[in-house]
């Protein structure tokens, strides 16, 4: 973590970059006067002054890059939270190959006709997800055959696998993947495939710059693009839920729940009680949600199987960290439930057996578990999930559209 020391500093030190920005300035005005210090002032510009091209398209600023690299996290993103990133060693997030993955997440020249963009599917508003059950593709008239799934804290899957059945090996692997589906983005072989794509996007006039900012060089190759939309990607983490500020003031990291199980003052009492419900273990007064739904990431614990969603399912699903969850309006990987309420009756009543079946979600007996709960306690437990929106992230700025309207 020592390479994001300097960028913590550029982000608490506004006035330093206020500064480069007055050197910058200066030069220009000095070679108003004459042309001795014109090679200078262009080195020096070219090295942190946005490039005309990118400035026409994008309302980037590359002299103040957005602080990707190192977001500053809560205390309880402890080392066992670390622990379950999924970055690669090696190719930790940096703000540059970052900003790069944003613009592609953003472009809809990823699609063969202009018409759709990852951001189409992946809303930002919606936690990344879709407000429509099944997304529709570029053509306008096909759509996908599964729900979209939100990113926010995608980087805390350990297994790192993507897709809601993990067929795809990593974040990176998935990354490539929708430009060439030949429902999502069209870029499948028929239309000359990913070569057709970068070719395309070579001719972009803002990508040269922005593909030498990530990576030295105007190149573009199917693991730059992959790099830079999972930079992006594993940039989205979420930490300011209502959640988060109340589990913050019980944060213990001496208490063998760290404090987890503690009620949350902020929280109204049917809050807390949804909270109680989800965090505690089965015997201990809880449903043992949080078990696979891992605090404070609520990303997927890497040893969950399947939540029973069918009699005799044998695909080894994941869930998406359910941060934001009270933001989608279709749940589970076809999108089959359309309110937080019937997902908390699918864990009532309605979890069948199967060999993907996790563990956890059998009775004694070797049965699905059947949990009996009341009314009170479901409307609680809904009432916990949508206290996981993080509004504020959910309009931060740098995982908005970068390109001007
Ligand atoms: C037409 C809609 C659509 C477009 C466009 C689209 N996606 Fe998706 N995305 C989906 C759907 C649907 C899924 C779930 C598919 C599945 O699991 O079979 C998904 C899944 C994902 C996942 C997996 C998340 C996880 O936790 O496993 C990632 C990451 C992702 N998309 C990123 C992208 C990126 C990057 C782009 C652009 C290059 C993109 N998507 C374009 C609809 C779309
Ligand atoms: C054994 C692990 C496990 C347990 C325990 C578990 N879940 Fe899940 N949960 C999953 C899996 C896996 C999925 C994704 C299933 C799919 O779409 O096929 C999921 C999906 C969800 C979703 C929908 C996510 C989305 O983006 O559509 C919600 C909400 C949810 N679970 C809430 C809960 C609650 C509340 C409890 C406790 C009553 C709970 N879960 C217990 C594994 C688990």
């Amino acid at each position: 973590m020592t390479q994001n020391v300097p960028l913590r500093q550029r982000q608490f030190h506004p006035a330093l970059r206020f500064a480069a920005i007055l050197g910058v300035v200066s030069l220009l005005c000095a070679c108003g006067g004459g042309s001795s210090t014109s090679a200078t002032a262009v080195a020096t510009t070219t090295a942190t002054a946005t490039p005309v091209a990118v400035a026409q398209a994008l309302t980037l600023d590359f002299a103040a890059l957005a602080n990707y690299a190192a977001p500053v996290l809560p205390a309880y993103y402890d080392a066992q939270v670390q622990a379950t990133d999924n970055t690669p060693s090696g190719d930790p997030v940096t703000d540059k190959i970052a900003t790069l993955g944003r613009v592609l997440f953003y472009d809809k020249n990823l699609s063969v006709n202009n018409a759709v963009a990852c951001a189409s599917c992946h809303q930002q508003a919606r936690g990344f997800d879709d407000s429509s059950r099944f997304s529709t593709g570029f053509s306008g008239s096909a759509f996908t055959s599964a729900h979209a799934m939100r990113l926010s804290n995608l980087r805390y899957f350990r297994p790192g696998t993507a897709f809601w059945d993990r067929r795809a090996a990593s974040v990176e692997a998935q990354a490539s993947q929708p430009v060439q589906n030949a429902i999502e983005m069209g870029f499948d072989a028929a239309h000359g495939g990913l070569k057709a794509l970068f070719a395309k996007l070579q001719g972009l006039a803002y990508y040269p710059d922005l593909f030498t900012l990530a990576f030295g060089d105007s190149g573009i190759s199917e693991v730059r693009v992959q790099r830079a939309l999972a930079q992006f990607e594993r940039a989205m983490v979420s930490t300011n839920s209502r959640w988060d500020s109340g589990y913050a003031g019980n944060f213990n990291p001496s208490l063998a729940d760290k404090g987890l199980g503690a009620p949350i003052a902020s929280f109204s009492a049917e809050e807390n009680r949804g909270r109680a419900l989800f965090v505690n273990a089965p015997g201990a007064g809880g449903l043992g949600c949080v078990g696979c739904h891992q605090a404070p990431t609520f990303a997927l614990a890497a040893n969950s199987r399947s939540n029973g969603l069918d009699a005799g399912e044998a695909t080894l699903f994941k869930s998406p960290s359910l941060k934001n969850v009270g933001l989608s309006s279709a749940f589970m990987h076809d999108g089959r439930f359309s309110s937080l309420a019937q997902v908390v009756e699918h864990y009532n009543s309605g979890v069948q057996a199967g060999p993907a079946l996790d563990a956890r979600l059998l009775g004694p007996g070797g049965a699905p578990r059947l949990l009996g709960l009341s009314a009170a306690d479901k409307a609680a437990l809904v009432a916990f999930l949508t206290t996981l929106n993080d509004t504020a992230w959910v309009a931060d700025a740098k995982f908005a559209s970068p390109f001007k309207p």
